[in-house]
């Protein structure tokens, strides 16, 4: 096996070697197969928002600082301007678009609104994906939800509002 090989190879599974020019990515997306045509560079966030239209998740900073495109990857919540799109090859990708349910919104949603926890909203869309799954994650306590949403920031300091709204939820399960 060539250096090359060597260093492709993961517990003992050989990795295709792909790009650097575009390459067909499938990229099941809110319960949605999707194929993008795109460069292994091109980032999670870049691939939803420029080849599938899917302009919930923000780009604040695009350097993984700001939370603004936090979206799920099989469940869990990642930074899309941080993960490469063909890394998330075969896993289940949702975003905001994603959440609301049979046209009804989900309750976190419904939650921000109720407790006004938004003024321009850029953050928003981050924001609910990052508390619903931390509330998933079991991180219930006041303020485990503050440091858990920690990595949100709101340029319109919301915070208090965005606190209450997810508090409110959890109070309700
Ligand atoms: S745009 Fe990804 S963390 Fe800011
Ligand atoms: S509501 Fe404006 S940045 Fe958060």
């Amino acid at each position: 096996m060539s250096a090359d090989d060597q260093a492709l190879t993961r517990r003992g599974t050989v990795l295709e070697e792909r790009g650097p020019g575009p390459v067909r990515v499938a990229l099941p997306v809110n319960g949605t197969e999707h194929a993008v045509e795109i460069e292994p560079r091109v980032s999670l966030l870049d691939a939803l928002r420029e080849h599938l239209q899917l302009t919930g998740a923000k780009k604040g900073c695009d350097q993984g600082t700001c939370g603004a495109c936090t979206v799920w990857v099989d469940g869990r919540r990642v930074l899309s301007c941080l993960t490469l799109a063909v890394a998330c090859e075969g896993r289940e990708v949702t975003t905001i678009e994603g959440l609301a349910e049979d046209g009804a919104l989900h309750g976190m949603q419904q939650a921000f609104i109720a407790e006004d926890a938004f003024q321009c909203g850029y953050c928003t869309p981050g924001q609910i994906m990052s508390a619903v799954a931390l509330l998933e994650e079991g991180r219930t306590g006041d303020e485990e939800i503050k440091e858990g949403m920690s990595g949100n920031l709101c340029r319109c300091a919301a915070y208090p509002n965005i606190r209450a709204a997810v508090r409110s939820v959890r109070d309700r399960a």
